[in-house]
């Protein structure tokens, strides 16, 4: 026996470790027919770790006080060698996180993923999503910039909207009369160590949930049904060498358009890095148009959509909550959009194209007539999840195949 051999035998009598890499890599039967919405996964763990790599190199100059933070960042940009590269790669992460993880949800709409058994999945995947959401409101405090302060402030008036305690709540977390050093003080704690540490629990239990079920696939069938005579899924293949050598195309493409950001327009034409925030928090000077961040732009439509501030809360909570009874509001015999009806395929294309408009929305001034067409936009979205039971359960959907398509 080789010494690496005898070795992996001393360890695998004290630790899994052959057994939890067979598990989950070289006997793990991945579906032959994934394409390209199944690289998304791979690519939010792989901005994932990019996220915490340059948020501790970050932590480790940066100053979280009122006094010092916008400062400590500039020191970091100008002479902190490499510490503009960190800096980008962190705040372009930011809004690379989001587009991959929206295209990840988007890639289970279409396919059913979040359909029995992979309910679980789906749920923890939305745990994921609120940790995300909180970890970039956090993070856009801590530069300290102007749109730092007031976009947290428009969010923190938020809970003010709730009656009696509104206004104490507020106080609360803001920890202070108004958002202060404090307030950052305690955004850093809850960005730098609280919500990573939730977020990265969650991810594992993620991964751990789906391949205890199996992945799904773009036919939405069950390869599990057809085994050979080893036990092994006639249309699976094993993870690992297969989807780690396939998945590494798909993480070089990534990287090549992260970097052109990074290097070439990191501020995002604006959406990435606005412009107010090259200028210190001034809780005299009101930037002149106040948006989020483009990624919550179309739950921030929703806000506006409603004419009551409390309402509006409700609305933008609602339009999120929503997205945690999609398993028990799809009643279709089939997954995949590819064998659903008409409606379902309509309604989808109906809900994308109202949730790309409520995003547009969100980042501009508001008018009477953008106003009417949030509201309309924000009914649209409503629409796809409520009449979900009705439309998937009265159209009539194509017969599945026995085994999957395309996969070589
Ligand atoms: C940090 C964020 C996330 C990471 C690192 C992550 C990672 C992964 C990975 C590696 C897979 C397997 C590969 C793939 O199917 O693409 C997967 C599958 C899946 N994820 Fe996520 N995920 C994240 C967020 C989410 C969110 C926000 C949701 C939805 C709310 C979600 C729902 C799902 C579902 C339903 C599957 C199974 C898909 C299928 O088998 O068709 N994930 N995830």
């Amino acid at each position: 026996m080789s010494i690496a051999k005898k070795f992996m035998s001393w360890v695998d009598a004290r630790y899994p470790a052959t057994e939890t890499y067979e598990y989950h890599m070289s006997k793990y039967y991945a579906p032959k027919n994934f394409n390209f919405w199944y690289f998304f996964g791979v690519l939010s763990m792989v901005v994932l770790v990019n996220q915490l790599v340059t948020g501790i190199w970050l932590t480790m100059m940066f100053n979280p006080s009122a006094e010092g933070a916008f400062a400590s960042l500039e020191y970091i940009m100008r002479d902190v060698k490499g510490g503009w590269l960190i800096r980008y790669m962190h705040s372009t992460g930011a809004s690379a996180f989001f587009i991959v993880v929206y295209l990840h949800m988007f890639r289970g709409l279409l396919y059913g993923s979040y359909k029995k058994p992979r309910e679980l999945v789906w749920l923890i995947g939305m745990g994921i999503y609120l940790c995300l959401m909180a970890e970039g409101f956090f993070g856009y405090l801590l530069p300290w910039g102007n749109m730092s302060y007031w976009g947290a402030q428009v969010i923190l008036n938020l809970p003010a909207a709730i009656p009696f305690i509104g206004d104490a709540l507020a106080e609360w977390v803001r920890g202070d009369y108004l958002i202060s050093g404090i307030t950052l003080n305690r955004f850093f704690a809850l960005h730098v160590i609280a919500i990573p540490l939730v977020l990265v629990g969650l991810v594992f239990m993620h991964l751990v949930a789906l391949h205890h079920v199996g992945s799904n696939n773009p036919d939405g069938i069950d390869i599990k049904k057809l085994k050979d005579k080893n036990g092994v899924p006639l249309d699976g293949v094993p993870f690992h060498p297969y989807y780690t050598v396939h998945d590494m195309v798909g993480i070089v493409v990534f990287f090549i358009c992260f970097f052109a950001v990074v290097f070439f327009v990191p501020e995002g034409g604006g959406y990435f890095l606005e412009k107010p925030n090259f200028e210190v928090a001034n809780a005299l000077k009101t930037p002149p148009h106040i948006a989020p961040v483009w990624y919550y732009m179309p739950f921030y439509a929703i806000l506006r959509a409603v004419p009551h501030k409390l309402g509006g809360v409700i609305a933008m909570g609602a339009a999120i909550a929503v997205l945690f009874v999609l398993p028990w509001l799809d009643r279709s015999p089939v997954r995949s959009i590819r064998y659903k009806g008409m409606l379902s395929k309509i309604a989808l294309a109906i809900f994308v194209v109202s949730f790309v408009t409520l995003g547009y929305l969100g980042g501009t001034a508001s008018t009477p007539t953008a106003t009417i067409i949030g509201r309309i936009c924000t009914i649209l979205y409503f629409l796809y999840f409520l009449l979900m039971p009705f439309y998937t359960s009265i159209e009539k959907c194509k017969q599945p195949p026995e085994r999957v398509t395309g996969g070589h």
